[in-house]
């Protein structure tokens, strides 16, 4: 038994997604979130700096003592995850091959389509992991910012953001898909406007689910469970606007046992 927190890690709501399958996977587990949103977004950044700015946030989490760190973000994940496991003294859980994980166990995976940052796409971080797991597969990439800070500024739901997801996933109406990574941590909050443009036949994946599985799995193997109550308080940061946070955290989490507090790194 281990009952130090779970550092997670995103450049603004989309750690959210995250956090909401970690509540249900492991429920007696403490996070400590960050939400970096005074250097939102990831997206538009170079990897270099994306790296630097993860980096920052796992020596946090390293003061903070924590005994787990989950990238719940594809864009840092692309950039940072091999350095932030070589630098950091615990274990480190990134979205991508997960994510990939989840969409080959799908009974349709010819084609996957994967949508993400501009700069998650630009790496070609999923394409490559699909093609090294199955080389027949036929991947279809999306880079989709603009749907980014349709989340991160409450607007899912509305009639701007339906527009917006038929314009950026127009390019699957040319090029049909199967199954769909979502491959940016806040996309998962748009999964009915982005389920209303494919049709229900195309199977959506949150990687979310395969990582806290990979989590929970390495902390079952190596007896670090948390064994003491159910929902334990939960530290949520920003390192911006914590109102921002504040409203994320109040919409899409069903666990309200935290706090919010703005963070200066
Ligand atoms: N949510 C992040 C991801 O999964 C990044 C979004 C952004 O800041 O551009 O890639």
């Amino acid at each position: 038994m281990d009952n130090r927190p779970i550092g997670i890690m995103d450049s603004g709501l989309g750690g959210l997604s995250v956090i909401r399958i970690v509540n249900q996977q492991l429920p007696h587990e403490k996070l400590i979130f960050v939400g970096d949103q005074g250097h939102f977004p990831y997206g538009t950044r170079t990897q270099q700096d994306v790296c630097q700015l993860a980096l920052n946030i796992a020596c946090f989490f390293k003061r903070q003592n924590v005994k787990m760190m989950i990238v719940a973000c594809n864009t840092a994940t692309a950039a940072a995850l091999p350095t932030l496991q070589k630098e950091m003294p615990f274990p480190v859980i990134g979205m991508i091959v997960p994510g990939v994980k989840g969409a080959l166990q799908q009974k349709h995976h010819q084609s996957v389509g994967v949508i993400g940052t501009a700069s998650t796409i630009e790496s070609h971080a999923y394409e490559h992991e699909l093609h090294r797991q199955d080389r027949s597969v036929q991947v279809v990439e999306k880079a989709a910012q603009p749907l980014v800070p349709i989340v991160e500024h409450g607007q899912t739901g509305t009639e701007q953001a339906y527009q917006t997801v038929d314009e950026q996933l127009k390019i699957f109406d040319q090029q049909p898909i199967q199954t769909l990574i979502l491959g940016c941590t806040h996309f998962p909050f748009l999964a009915d406007e982005i389920q209303q443009k494919l049709g229900y036949q195309v199977v959506l994946v949150d990687p979310a689910k395969e990582a806290v599985n990979a989590a929970k799995e390495w902390l079952t193997q190596h007896d670090a469970l948390n064994d003491t109550e159910m929902m334990p308080q939960s530290r949520l940061y920003s390192t911006g606007d914590v109102e921002i946070l504040k409203a994320g955290a109040k919409k899409w989490l069903s666990n309200q046992n935290y706090t919010c507090a703005h963070l200066e790194l």
